[in-house]
């Protein structure tokens, strides 16, 4: 592996809590790593597990984070509930594909948990740095 592997992580963040955490951590001067690149959507059950698994087996990225609502404050009711549900056959396709699970993370954080969205951001991070790239981006 190389020393200096910078992973790219796709990251989605529903546009009523997550999103709101990363603005507020960005907004509170808390440095995150510069892998996390977000894309804002509406729900996190928006995310269809095809554009996890189209990212990861067409070497767009080496690993995808969702962050979502918790559970119970979903702004669409069930939709951090289908993402949970969404999660489980994602870690299944993974293993079909040969991808390590640690290459998919879902996370619950609040408008109010910058620093909760700032770890999760590090977390992964220092995961895929150890991991490796993404073979399927070769
Ligand atoms: Fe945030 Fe549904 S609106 S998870």
């Amino acid at each position: 592996m190389e020393d200096n592997f910078e992973p790219t992580i796709l990251t989605f963040c529903c546009n009523w809590c997550s999103y709101a955490a990363a603005d507020s951590a960005g907004t509170a001067r808390m440095q995150y790593p510069p892998n996390i690149h977000i894309i804002r959507c509406m729900c996190s059950g928006m995310v269809h597990p095809n554009f996890v698994m189209n990212a990861l087996t067409q070497g767009r990225t080496d690993g995808v984070l969702i962050c979502g609502c918790h559970i119970g404050d979903c702004h669409y009711q069930d939709g951090n509930k289908r993402a949970e549900k969404r999660a489980e056959a994602i870690t299944l396709m993974l293993e079909d594909f040969g991808l390590e699970e640690e290459r998919f993370r879902l996370e619950w954080i609040s408008a109010s948990e910058g620093p909760k969205f700032v770890e999760a951001a590090k977390e992964m991070t220092k995961t895929l740095k150890e991991l490796g790239p993404n073979p399927y981006k070769s």
